[in-house]
């Protein structure tokens, strides 16, 4: 058993109740190499941004999960280096089960997700509850999530919304003591989230019902991409195939991050912005084999990527 605190890593309580109460929102990166986390971090010490940096399943088989909690502890030293310690969490993100919440917390993750929202409401509060009950005694925060959204979450999908329940979120944070909330409100997964010719609308309105529920109780937005079209652009420019890639509107984002949202997760967006600095060296170049010559303009775009995010869309700006 090691802990996060020994890591030079932080959980999310001070930082929700800050971020709350400041009108903003915290960041939540998705990471699954050396790039993009130092990409991450980068954008964080520039911008002075509380961040998260978190590790889906996708990841852990990608790329292993001991690796990426020793990469996050070497953020923490990275950061300093920079020239600015920025408050980091590592976050377990979609955790499916106890178990796997257990070892994300005994190897050093200061934060984790128990995703029951696939199952019936009881199943949920039942797994939700004793993941808290073993988190809480190590200091470790952990999101629930009520409602289901629509596209395809690692292995489950689902084709429809299944909008959060205002009047079930009192008694489901009652009975289960998380940290906070993850609901569904019209954001998906990946980049395909509306049809063409479709308003890109987030429902505001059930955000609202909810917090007069939970007043002030910290709400986290999954599938908060916004699927820049300029960055498509690219993609498509230099032989990518993008049709109908759209995503959330990045003023509906900062217009949740104003209220009681304050942990938006974006990951889409980052593997557009890297797609298309790749495919740009690769049709400029086409001599060019040296990984550092693609993935180092990679990096760059998404850091830049995570600069704007921070100062235009989630307000995290100088919050460190
Ligand atoms: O929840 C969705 C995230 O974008 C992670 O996706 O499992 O493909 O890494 P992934
Ligand atoms: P996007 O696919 O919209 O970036 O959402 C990422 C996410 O919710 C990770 O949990
Ligand atoms: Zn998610």
């Amino acid at each position: 058993m090691i802990s996060y605190k020994e890591l030079g890593l932080v959980n999310s309580k001070a930082l929700f109740q800050k971020a709350v109460k400041g009108g903003y929102a915290i960041p939540a990166y998705n990471f699954n190499n050396m790039e993009q986390l130092q990409a991450i971090i980068q954008a964080c010490v520039e911008t002075r941004s509380p961040v998260i940096i978190q590790v889906s399943s996708g990841a852990r088989k990608y790329a292993n999960q001991t690796l990426l909690r020793y990469m996050a502890e070497g953020a923490v030293a990275y950061a300093k280096e920079l020239g600015y310690a920025i408050p980091i969490v590592l976050h377990l993100d979609h955790g499916d089960s106890f178990e796997l919440c257990k070892s994300c917390i005994d190897t050093g993750f200061s934060s984790v997700m128990i995703d029951g929202s696939h199952l019936s409401y009881e199943e949920n509060v039942a797994v939700t509850k004793k993941v808290v009950e073993y988190a809480h005694r190590h200091d470790v925060s952990v999101e629930g999530e009520l409602g289901v959204l629509a596209g395809v979450e690692d292995e489950v999908s689902a084709e429809h919304h299944t909008y959060t329940r205002p009047e079930e979120v009192e008694d489901f944070v009652k009975k289960t003591g998380v940290d906070s909330l993850a609901i569904s409100i019209g954001t998906s997964h990946g980049a395909f989230k509306f049809k063409p010719g479709t308003d890109p609308k987030i429902r505001l309105d059930i955000l609202a019902e909810i917090e007069k529920k939970i007043p002030g109780f910290p709400i986290v937005l999954h599938g908060s991409s916004s699927v820049p079209q300029d960055i498509v652009k690219i993609i498509t420019q230099y032989g990518g195939k993008m049709d109908a890639a759209i995503g959330i509107p990045e003023e509906q984002l900062r217009a949740a991050s104003r209220s009681a949202v304050c942990k938006i997760n974006i990951d889409s967006d980052g593997r557009l912005a890297m797609t298309a600095a790749i495919r740009k060296v690769f049709a400029e170049k086409p001599g060019e084999f040296d990984p550092r010559k693609y993935l180092g303009p990679a990096r760059d775009a998404l850091k830049e990527l995570y600069k704007h995010k921070n100062i235009d869309v989630l307000g995290s700006e100088g919050k460190a």
